[in-house]
This record gives C-alpha cells, sequence and structure tokens, in this order.
C-alpha cells in the first residue's frame, strides 16, 4: 500500500449537485473535489426527476413556501433556516440559468412550473419534463470543468477525516484502481458525499449512496442531528431493479391516481387530500396495501394519458423497458427509501461542531426538513446551501499554522470476499426495511440494533462501505428507538400519536468512535 499526499486549500468530497455548487462558488480558491466514481456518475443528483421549488409564481412567495416546507416538516423544521432556503430559492435558479441550465418553458416563455404534493401553488422549476437532476448536473459539470482552479480527482473514495484535536485537516482516501492510499490535506473540508438510501433493500438511490460523509464526520466525534428521519417516496416503480426507477410525484401532481389490485382507490380513505398527501402518508398506505397481499398501481391513464412520453420522458422509457405502456396501463409501484433528512448537524453556515469541517446537500442536517422533506427541496437546499458555505469558507479561512502527523495505521487493504460483503449488506438491507423502515416498533428496532452489532464483528464489516452502511444504520435505529412517538417519516405502530413533549429535533453522537 503506497502512501502520497495532495494539497489543496478546500477539499470538497462528493461531485453532486451540492458539492460541485460549492466548488464552483469557492474559486478562484484553490479546491479539490473528491469524486467516488467517474465525474457525473453515482450522484443521485442525475436521477432527480421532479425539480427546484421556487416561488417564483406570481400567485406565490417564499412564505408561502416556508408554511408548506413547514407543514411537510411535522412542527421541527428549523424556521430561520427554512426563511433561508425559501428566500433564496429564485437567486439559485437565476444562476443556474446563467451558467446555461435550459429549465422548461411555458408557451408564453416564462419557467413552466409544475405543481407536487404538499404544495398549495405551482412552483416546480423542471427540465425535460423529468430530467431536471440530470440538466442541472450537466450544467455544473461543464462550469466546474472550465473552471482551472478546481481539480476533479475522480474514482478515489473517502476512508476517514484527518483530524488532530477539534480540527479537520483533510481526509484519508483510496485510489480506486491501485488501491493506494492518499492523504489529501486542506484548509477546509467540505462532505457533501449524497444519501444512506443503499441501507435498505428498496431504495431510488444509486448504489453509491453509503452515508460515507456522515459515517465519516461521526467517527471523527461531529455531531449529528434527526438521524431518525428517513423518507420513502411512495412510487418507485416496482419491477424488480435495484436500485428502483422513481416515478416522480408530478405524475401524481398532474392528476395520477394510486389502485389497488381490486381496483380500490384506497387514498381516497386515508387523507383528505388522496394522492396529493404528504409523502410519508401516501407510502405507508401503500406499504400497508402490499402487506395485506394487495399490489398497487399508479393510474395516469385518464390525467396524463397520450402526453405521457412527452410530459415524462425518464418515467416512460423505464415503463416501456419493462414492458409497460403508462398510456394504457397502470405502473406498478412500491415505496423505496429516497432521502435521509438527518445527517452532519450543521448551523446556518453549513458549519459542522469539528472545526474547519462543512457539510452541504444531502450529508447534512440543517434542520430544513424537519421530520419529513417536501418534495424538489432537496435539489433547493443543495442550492443554497452549497453556496453558504462557501461563502463562510472564502470569508473564514486561513491555513492552518501546522499539520498534523498522518497516521495511516488502520488503512489495511481490503481483504474481504466479495461474497462475504454482498451477504453482510443484504442481511443488512433486509433488515433495515423490514425493521428501521416505513414503520417501526421497539422490539423491531431492538432485533435490527442486534443484527448490526452482529454484522459489525464480523469479517465483512471491514470493508470500507460496509462499515459506513453499519454506522449510519445503527444511528438510524437508535435515534428511531429514542423517539418513542410518530413525527413525519418516523411512524412508531407502538407509539402512533404524535406528542408535544419530542416536538424537537435530536442530536446524537456515535457513541464508540472507531
Ligand atoms: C420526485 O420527482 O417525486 C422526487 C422529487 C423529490 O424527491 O423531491
Amino acid at each position: 500500500m503506497t502512501e502520497s499526499q495532495h494539497k489543496s486549500e478546500v477539499l470538497v468530497v462528493g461531485a453532486g449537485i451540492a458539492g460541485l455548487m460549492a466548488a464552483l462558488k469557492l474559486a478562484p480558491m484553490r479546491v479539490a473535489v473528491l469524486c467516488k466514481t467517474s465525474l457525473g456518475q453515482g450522484a443521485a443528483t442525475d436521477w432527480a426527476q421532479g425539480g427546484i421549488a421556487a416561488a417564483i409564481g406570481k400567485d406565490d412567495s417564499p412564505r408561502l413556501h416556508a408554511i408548506d416546507t413547514q407543514v411537510a416538516g411535522a412542527g421541527i423544521n428549523d424556521r430561520q433556516i427554512v426563511e433561508i432556503l425559501t428566500r433564496d430559492a429564485p437567486a439559485r435558479i437565476e444562476e443556474l440559468l446563467e451558467l446555461g441550465a435550459a429549465f422548461d418553458r411555458d408557451d408564453a416563455g416564462e419557467l413552466a412550473l409544475g405543481r407536487e404534493a404538499a404544495h398549495q401553488r405551482r412552483r416546480i422549476v423542471k427540465a425535460g419534463g423529468d430530467a431536471t437532476g440530470h440538466e442541472i448536473l450537466k450544467t455544473l459539470i461543464e462550469a466546474v470543468r472550465s473552471h482551472p482552479s478546481i481539480e476533479v480527482v475522480e474514482n478515489v473514495t473517502a476512508l476517514d477525516a484527518i483530524v488532530d484535536g477539534d480540527r479537520a485537516y483533510g481526509v484519508y482516501a483510496r485510489d480506486n484502481a491501485s488501491g493506494d492510499l492518499i492523504a489529501f490535506r486542506s484548509d477546509a473540508v467540505v462532505l457533501a458525499t449524497g444519501g444512506i438510501g443503499r441501507l435498505y433493500r428498496y431504495t431510488t438511490n444509486p448504489v453509491q449512496a453509503t452515508g460515507d460523509g456522515i459515517a465519516i464526520a461521526a467517527r471523527a466525534g461531529a455531531l449529528l442531528a434527526d438521524m431518525e428521519f428517513v423518507q420513502f417516496h411512495p412510487t418507485a416503480l416496482a419491477i424488480g431493479r435495484d436500485p428502483m426507477p422513481l416515478v416522480t410525484e408530478a405524475v401524481r401532481g398532474e392528476g395520477a391516481v394510486l389502485v389497488n389490485d381490486l381496483g380500490e382507490r384506497f387514498m381516497l380513505g386515508v387523507h383528505p387530500d388522496a394522492e396529493l398527501a404528504p409523502r410519508d402518508v401516501v407510502a405507508r398506505a401503500i406499504f400497508e396495501q402490499l402487506g395485506a397481499g394487495r399490489t398497487v398501481g399508479l393510474d395516469a391513464r385518464a390525467a396524463v394519458g397520450a402526453r405521457f412520453p412527452e410530459m415524462f420522458p425518464t418515467v416512460f422509457g423505464f415503463c416501456i423497458a419493462a414492458g409497460i405502456d403508462p398510456r394504457v396501463q397502470n405502473v406498478p409501484v412500491a415505496p423505496a427509501a429516497h432521502y435521509h433528512m438527518g445527517g452532519i448537524a450543521v448551523d446556518e453556515w453549513g458549519r459542522a461542531s469539528l472545526g474547519r469541517l462543512w457539510a452541504c446537500g444531502e450529508t447534512s442536517a440543517t434542520g430544513v426538513h424537519g421530520a419529513n422533506r417536501l418534495a424538489s427541496n432537496s435539489l433547493l437546499e443543495a442550492l443554497v446551501y452549497g453556496s453558504r458555505v462557501a461563502a463562510d469558507i472564502a470569508g473564514s479561512v486561513t491555513p492552518h499554522g501546522r499539520e498534523p502527523r498522518l497516521s495511516v495505521e488502520g488503512f489495511a487493504t481490503e481483504s474481504v470476499r466479495s461474497v462475504d460483503r454482498a451477504q453482510a449488506l443484504s442481511d443488512l438491507r433486509n433488515v433495515m426495511y423490514a425493521n428501521v423502515g416505513l414503520i417501526r416498533t421497539e422490539r423491531g428496532l431492538r432485533e435490527a440494533l442486534l443484527r448490526i452489532g452482529e454484522l459489525d464483528a464480523g469479517d465483512a464489516a471491514a470493508a470500507n462501505e460496509l462499515r459506513n452502511l453499519l454506522v449510519v444504520g445503527r444511528l438510524i435505529a437508535e435515534a428511531a428507538l429514542a423517539r418513542p412517538e410518530s413525527r413525519g417519516s418516523h411512524y412508531r405502530s407502538d407509539y402512533p400519536r404524535t406528542e408535544e413533549a419530542f416536538a424537537k429535533r435530536s442530536f446524537t453522537r456515535l457513541r464508540t468512535p472507531a
């Protein structure tokens, strides 16, 4: 195992929308962006269909957007952070337009605004119908590639933070091809590694969504927040693919309805807003239908019909490839882990509790989403807080006075047999979906923690991604156990009520830093 060093002023770990936005705004500082894959691959941003929420319609305002965000968040959003998010949204859209993002327009040439569940106005900015994330990622990659002060280091996996005392000095990483260890030293570290969806048997996230940033920060002793809140998207395409392709909420926004195999439109009996009820309500209702042996289909025939290919080309492509024509057939759907509201606890500038460490995007927990994220607020949060992280670093960071000694102990070459790793990962994903998923109980959570402990003690836990997933899985299960109530995405069937006594965010640290 060779060891080499790399130095930049700022190190951004992760190359999705949050990391790239931060990098762009940091330039002309010397920025290195670490990407676990080739640039453009493996980022959930690329798969985001819905869009970016922004109050730019004539009948809309940041205040209304903030209200919707807080209603979805079930009473525990950080109000100040919500205000910043909704206030800054139009300016961030403007910037993307200036960078060349081709958002959809209406016949009058204005941005065409879509509607999604739990938004009281049309405010979803989108591109290519349902290919918004792809357009944004393409735009940001072009800008980053052409910026001389940004270096993108591809196919390198971050392992652990370089920490001395209460400060971050960079990260240790491994070159995926050679296995060589590299110490990426920097004056400021930004973690923007995306989500945790790989923890669950069913997910809409890319396989790279293994909670790396959260695990790295946790092992470094940083504070984490809201870990129990995992959002399940109600309508992932149930055609046996892993990860599951998404069927964007916008299809329901256009009027598509959910029916079971008895032809019952079951959401009418569940919530006054039926298919446009909050995500957790719709997801749980589908989960219960499936648990009762029913199948569930999304019927877009009347609402969208022949316009499907033009309005939702990405979803249409997935359906047709699976032999389903959504113009004339119901689309089979099931809930899948989609977004984690929890993560590295940060303040309004994205500062973590450890010196010189920032986080933005899904890996962070700003408090903006509360217990459940409003649709299309995730790309927005990444843009707004990626920008704020950059502004804070640019305005505050000076070179480290002295550098700590590097220590590569504990980074043995991964020698876990792939068959063992696959089995352990599969066990973990099953227990997380069954016991730490849409419906939780004390008994199920304790069982999951026991299984996580066993897997942690096994040989396979030495594999980096599994090691990270085990840390994050444990933290989610522990936080879920410590919240004996139901709120937003966190539903305890043994404590189904929302309790005033628990109307606050949760904070935690890894108990035994590894
Ligand atoms: C969707 O298109 O339904 C997903 C949007 C989001 O997760 O915000």
